[in-house]
């Protein structure tokens, strides 16, 4: 089956939990009119902060969206000051974990070896993860774009993924293009999705690149989704253009119309 493309919106620390409701109610306006059914041929998710998770959970119901936090601690329970473990998301009805974001990698200091013992912990209590990957711009400029990015992917070797069409999402956001309004060309996107997915055929069980999706991210907007939308980038990883509706709707109407 071809891969059905993700639109995950990440909220970051934004917004009242108050603003959880009427957005997932426009948002689920607009999957209703969209010819093309969410969960079948699209999915759709929201990852606010983990203080809105219970509201955001209550305003989905039964709806098509799903829901995801932004991180997750790396165990199940214990002596881990202000983190949220895995297991009580999975309790709370959220079935989904952003790991190894960038601002968590470099804001927060996160090492490959912390985002592994993540995911480890995540998919052990039966999350799915999306798990972020991408060069800093002086990386870039270096010439060493696959080499970060490979070291970041390692994780996956020491890390079962039961089922990789459900359980594992990889986003590559070009840490120079998130949140600046400098988007990585159609070319460069593919280039590096492309590397991603040579990478997991030549070092994952067989099917793991051929079924896990792989989402661009960094400054996408309705006005360039549908250019970047090309064979090897399966949806995107919003930020600030899905704290409104609109926006977030028209990236995902615009890159559905361009898959035809
Ligand atoms: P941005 O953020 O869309 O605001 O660039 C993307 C992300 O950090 O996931």
């Amino acid at each position: 089956m071809a891969r059905a493309p993700l639109f995950a919106a990440n909220w970051k620390m934004n917004k009242f939990v108050k603003d959880t409701e009427p957005f997932v109610r426009g948002l689920l306006d607009v999957i209703a009119s969209e010819p093309k059914k969410a969960g079948r041929d699209f999915q759709v998710l929201v990852a606010p902060s983990a203080t809105h998770l219970t509201a955001m959970r209550a305003a989905i119901g039964a709806g098509p969206i799903l829901l995801s936090a932004q991180n997750c601690g790396q165990g199940r329970f214990g002596a881990f000051t202000g983190e949220n473990s895995p297991a009580v998301l999975k309790e709370i009805g959220c079935d989904w974990v952003i790991l190894g974001h960038s601002e968590r990698r470099h804001v927060y200091l996160e090492s490959d070896e912390r985002v592994q013992e993540r995911l480890k912990a995540a998919l052990e209590e039966g999350l799915s993860v999306i798990l972020c990957v991408g060069e800093k711009l002086d990386e870039r400029k270096a010439g060493k774009t696959s080499d970060v990015v490979r070291r970041q992917m390692e994780i996956l070797k020491q890390v079962p993924v039961s089922d990789y069409a459900k359980r594992l999402v990889i986003a590559y956001e070009p840490v120079w293009a998130i949140g600046t309004g400098e988007v990585a060309t159609p070319e460069q996107a593919q280039e590096v999705h492309a590397f991603i997915r040579g990478w997991m055929r030549e070092n994952l069980e067989q099917g793991a690149a051929e079924n896990t999706r792989i989402l661009y991210g960094g400054s996408v907007k309705p006005e360039n989704a549908s250019d970047l939308m090309k064979e090897d980038v399966d949806g995107f990883l919003v930020g600030g253009a899905s704290l409104e509706v609109q926006s977030f709707a028209g990236i995902i109407r615009n890159s559905m119309n361009s898959r035809g």
